[in-house]
């Protein structure tokens, strides 16, 4: 799927045709499967908290993951929150947070109200109604959000909170929160990851006096504090803004920054759609938004080779950085080889990579490093098959050849039955 780390952002509608970053985007070309594929729940690895609270608000596991054709939560995706990896002020995806704050508490001291508690699970209305997410976006199947009920998900993205952030008189503000989408798998893509969102509300009076319009000076003061923030983060590199598409902004741009010889795709962002202000009572306003993913940035700025070191609990990765200190470079500690293996299976209609990924994952955990399509075909019959080539390795410690063939095993008898393919 396309989103926000390596994530592109998978609201662009660029994203529905093509990846930049030569990233897979086979979740806007293969139809949306069936629910009942998702319902089957994994075994889960990690002892999981039963009961968590956000700000106040109580949630244990079954009103997240239930065995039911409308949920395709599984146990491994309830692990995740409430670790809150951007509350931690010595982790990397902290550490980038309280800089990104520092920028804003230095040039607009005491303007933003900062969240990073709201609750990560989310109404349908609030995750894409609120903020205009067309009917039939890819982003609303069930192959790419994970769906507690028909009307309830883990929020995709921190834009779910404008709405209800906006009616409740705040105008500026920033959110950063964990945002969960079904996808594939590889060095830069986690179904959990970390974003923050920026949103600032202008009144007549600040635009009149400019000669400019609302839109035109919004816009520009946009710019300008993204600019700023991008040379807070990472210094003065060569910055580029690419017209974009968000259903949220209009205008929208991507901010792109010159760093280490590639152009690398830092937020998107635009001027809100009048829409979203007129229902949240602000018909006389102009605004700006932006989002940014964090994982994205923090593998930049702190040389992190792979998404799922963000999760280690291996001392020899937590104890590398420290509080308020950004662009410490991480030294790898593990030099361990990957291991492929390959496996091929006839596809049917309702076999999608995001649901194949979801189940490797439900077996092997952070074992699995990446999971690539490497044969295609298919035969008079009409029969498609599908050849992927699965890389384990772990980031702590070296695998034995006995686990990883036991991994393969249970893949392989997972795949099978979860996904009804037959095995060549
Ligand atoms: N929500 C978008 C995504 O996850 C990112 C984004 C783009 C947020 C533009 C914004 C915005 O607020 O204005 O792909």
């Amino acid at each position: 799927m396309v989103m926000a780390i390596s994530h592109s952002f998978r609201f662009a509608r660029a994203s529905l045709v093509h990846h930049s970053n030569g990233l897979k985007s086979f979740a806007f070309r293969i139809p949306v499967s069936s629910v009942s594929t998702l319902a089957t729940k994994k075994k889960f690895t990690q002892p999981v908290a039963s009961l968590l609270e956000f700000g106040g608000v109580k949630i244990a596991k079954d009103d997240v993951v239930r065995d039911d054709p409308t949920n395709n939560v599984p146990d491994s995706i309830f692990s995740k929150l409430g670790m809150q990896l951007h509350r931690r002020n010595q982790h990397p995806i902290g550490i980038l947070k309280n800089a990104i704050y520092e920028y804003f508490d230095t040039n607009y001291p005491n303007k933003f109200d900062k969240f990073d508690d709201l609750c990560p699970i989310v109404s349908v209305k609030q995750n894409f109604d609120d903020v205009l997410v067309p009917a039939d976006h890819v982003s609303r199947s069930y192959n790419d959000t994970y769906y507690i009920d028909p009307q309830t998900v883990l929020r995709c993205h921190t834009s779910a909170h404008q709405a209800e952030l906006l009616s409740g008189g705040h105008n500026h503000f920033l959110v950063t929160g964990d945002v969960y989408r079904r996808d594939s798998i590889d060095s830069t893509h986690y179904p959990v990851f970390h974003q923050m969102e920026g949103v600032r509300v202008f009144s007549p009076e600040d635009w009149e006096a400019s000669g400019l319009d609302g839109t035109a000076y919004a816009a520009e003061d946009l710019k300008k504090c993204l600019e700023g923030l991008a040379r807070h983060l990472f210094g003065s590199v060569e910055m580029q803004w690419i017209d974009a598409y968000f259903p949220f902004t209009n205008p929208s741009y991507e901010l792109e920054i010159y760093f280490k010889e590639k152009w690398l795709e830092v937020l998107g962002c635009g001027v809100t759609e009048q829409e979203i202000l007129k229902r949240g009572g602000r018909s006389n306003n102009v605004a700006w938004a932006f989002g940014l993913g964090l994982e994205r940035l923090a593998m930049v700025l702190f040389d992190i080779p792979d998404i799922r070191l963000f999760w280690s609990t291996d001392e020899r990765f937590t104890s590398q950085f420290s509080q308020g200190q950004l662009g410490i470079k991480f030294k790898p500690f593990s030099k361990f080889p990957p291991c492929y293996k390959d496996m091929s299976f006839w596809i049917n209609e309702s076999f999608t990579e995001n649901n194949l990924c979801e189940v490797i994952r439900g077996v092997a955990g952070d074992l699995v490093e990446e999971v690539q399509l490497i044969d295609n075909f298919t035969n008079k019959k009409g029969m498609t098959s599908h050849c992927y080539r699965i890389a384990y390795r772990s980031m702590e410690r070296s695998l034995t050849d006995d686990e990883i063939n036991e991994l393969q095993w249970n893949v392989r008898d997972q795949v099978e039955k979860k996904l009804n393919v037959v095995l060549r």
